[in-house]
């Protein structure tokens, strides 16, 4: 889907989202709001879709990518009028009809994660604002930025085995990566709710802020992230999320190897290369 255009904004609109691209001096950020917040923004597979088009179709300028919400959370995860009878709509009610389409069921998920692992790509670093509620998918969308951003009213719970479900939605891995899988097992298990501050202790949150000083901290964190060289940024942020599944010789040379890369950029930059 590269080079396509990105979803009009009817098309966001009935996919529960609104997205907004701000160009600047030192490159792109991209607002994504999660915006049904009479449904405390519930998602839908048209929401993971969704995200995954603008994954595919943002600019190349982009380098910031925020997914806030609106209303009074971030997002209270899958809508469960999905599993509603009679939702044709719904490749999970299709597959309760007629279980023999697992392969298809495997397919709609793999479409529904492309939502959310575009937002580890090297060259944007994405940031979740989260207030409110963050429930199941939404806590997963959290999960699947670099950086999170959280209001003290925030509560954090994965929910989906307490509805028979397990997380699926690429949340897993970087719930594992952050707070061990020990601790994991029990927010999983026991799915039961993580106030703000034992975010900030369990690395859930790399800030925490009054509500009112959310949109404003974000911003703070937005424009110190633009001062890094974009190139470097990406460098850097390939060779960290790189790191856990290397040897500390493997992470030697990788830092090696990509350290002759930023000066062969030099080099090229002076009429060398
Ligand atoms: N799907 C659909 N509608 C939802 C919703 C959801 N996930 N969450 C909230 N709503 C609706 C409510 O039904 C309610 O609708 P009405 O006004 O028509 O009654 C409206 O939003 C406002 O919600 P509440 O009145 O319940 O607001 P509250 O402040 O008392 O509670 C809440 C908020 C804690 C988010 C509560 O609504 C709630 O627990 N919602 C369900 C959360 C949930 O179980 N999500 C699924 C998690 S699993 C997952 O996401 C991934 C997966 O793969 C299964």
């Amino acid at each position: 889907m590269a080079g396509t255009a990105l979803p009009t904004d009817d098309e966001l609109a009935a996919a529960g989202l609104r997205l907004a691209v701000e160009e600047g001096a030192s490159g792109g950020v991209a607002r994504i709001t999660l915006a049904r917040p009479e449904r405390h923004n519930a998602m839908t597979d048209r929401t993971w879709t969704a995200l995954a088009h603008v994954g595919h179709a943002l600019p190349a300028s982009v380098r910031i990518v925020v997914i806030d919400g609106e209303g009074p959370s971030f997002s209270s995860g899958i809508d469960t009028a999905m599993f509603a009878p009679g939702n044709e709509d719904s490749a999970l009610n299709r597959f309760i009809r007629d279980p023999a389409g697992r392969a298809e069921l495997d397919a709609a998920i793999a479409g529904y994660q492309e939502g959310f692992l575009w937002l580890r790509r090297p060259d944007i670093v994405s940031v979740a604002a989260v207030h409110g509620h963050a429930i199941g998918a939404g806590f997963q969308l959290a999960l699947a930025c670099d950086l999170r951003i959280l209001s003290d009213d925030a509560d954090l719970c994965m929910k989906e085995p307490a509805l028979g479900l397990v997380p699926d939605l690429t949340g897993t891995k970087p719930l594992v990566d952050i707070v061990g899988v020990h601790r994991a097992l029990e927010l999983c298990l026991t799915t039961r709710t993580v106030g703000a501050e034992e975010a900030r202790e369990l690395r859930l949150a790399e800030l925490v802020v009054p509500r009112d000083q959310l949109a404003g901290a974000v911003d703070d964190l937005v424009t110190a992230l633009l001062e890094t060289p974009r190139d470097a940024a990406a460098a850097t942020k390939e060779l960290l999320l790189g790191a856990p599944g290397r040897t500390l010789a493997e992470q030697a040379a990788a830092e090696r190897a990509a350290q002759v890369e930023r000066f062969a950029a030099w080099a090229a930059a002076a009429g060398r290369g």
